[in-house]
């Protein structure tokens, strides 16, 4: 049986997930899934994390099958299925915020198992009391397709972060790692720097700070250790990230005010773009394609998956 054009697929049995570690990222995507009555199961090294997840109904075990979300901090990535179970059919994906080096440990070590994937939300806040199963709706998932990449596994992947309310944006991990150092990567040493230079200013500036100074340090909060692992793991692109801004930061005030001004309102429009529905083949680069347009997947159908690409975009 199949889906004709523009209808969803027959309800095919969806995988199971499994998602190792349960902190905010991994215990909210395994919440929420358990509250869609996806069949999800998972593990983690802190107890707390475990209790915490089984009340949300997901299963606590040291066997994993279907899909398998790795949801560790970055330096735990290589080693976080080491003492686990981990079944040979199984697709192994991870939501870290870099891509190269989890593809080059991880996806080293499963070939054409392993799907890269990073979902843009999340917060400062860590562990099983960040954990909220709504973290996903509207988020945008990047989700990379090298060369190697089996597409039946991206698929299946990326069925979970639609089942989760997330949209699929088609990446290559390169280029994953050089857009979010720009839009994650130098906002963090940003924050940290703006938070800084008010602590050197003293007690005054500290109780005179406000909205400006609130929402440009919001992400100095989150662990040092979390930020440093995740710059490390992307120094090339946040190096040259950080060099594009000093030089933003050397033009004259008032160009540079406007400019921010505009790139902001672009930002804005790209958040919620006029957009135009399209079909995609199952084709690694005509999902690329979506991808670099600053379009993304939001449902599978048949031999195709339908997404939307910014109204502006050019065809093909
Ligand atoms: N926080 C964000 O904003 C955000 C956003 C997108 C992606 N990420 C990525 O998500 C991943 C998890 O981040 P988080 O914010 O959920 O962190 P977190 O600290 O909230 O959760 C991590 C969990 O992993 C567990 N853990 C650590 N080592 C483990 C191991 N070897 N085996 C099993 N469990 C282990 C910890 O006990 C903890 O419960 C990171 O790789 C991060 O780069 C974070």
């Amino acid at each position: 049986m199949s889906g004709g054009p523009g209808l969803p697929v027959p309800t095919l049995p969806a995988p199971p997930v499994s998602v190792v570690g349960l902190g905010q990222l991994g215990g909210s995507l395994a919440g929420a899934l358990a509250a869609g009555g996806r069949e999800v199961s998972g593990w983690d090294v802190d107890p707390s994390a475990r209790d915490a997840a089984a009340a949300r109904g997901v299963r606590v075990t040291r066997e994993l099958a279907g899909v398998v979300v790795l949801a560790v901090p970055l330096p735990a990535m290589a080693t976080a299925l080491d003492d686990l179970i981990l079944d040979p059919g199984a697709t192994v994906t991870d939501v870290g915020s870099v891509k190269r080096v989890v593809l080059d440990t991880v996806g080293a070590a499963h070939g054409r198992r392993f799907v890269g994937g990073h979902p843009m939300c999340g917060t400062e806040r860590s562990g099983p009391d960040a954990v909220d199963p709504s973290l996903f709706a509207g988020a945008r998932w990047a989700l990379c397709l090298e060369p190697a990449t089996d597409l039946a596994r991206w698929l299946r992947v990326a069925e979970v972060a639609l089942a989760v309310g997330a949209e699929v944006v088609p990446v290559t991990a390169a280029e994953h790692d050089d857009a979010v150092a720009a839009v994650s990567h130098v906002p963090h040493l940003l924050a940290a720097a703006l938070a800084a230079a008010a602590a050197e200013a003293g007690p005054l500036a500290l109780a005179l700070a406000a909205g400006s100074f609130r929402d440009g340090t919001r992400v100095a909060g989150s662990d040092p250790a979390f930020v440093t692992a995740m710059l490390a793991g992307n120094a090339g692109p946040a190096a040259a990230a950080l060099a594009r801004l000093r030089q933003q930061l050397d033009r004259p005030w008032p160009d540079l005010v406007a400019a921010g001004h505009a790139g902001r309102a672009a930002w804005s429009r790209g958040t919620a773009p006029g957009r135009r529905t399209v079909r995609v083949p199952l084709d690694r680069a005509a999902l690329l394609a979506v991808g670099r347009s600053g379009g993304a997947i939001t449902r599978r159908l048949a031999a195709f998956v339908e997404g939307w690409v910014p109204d502006d975009a050019a065809d093909g």
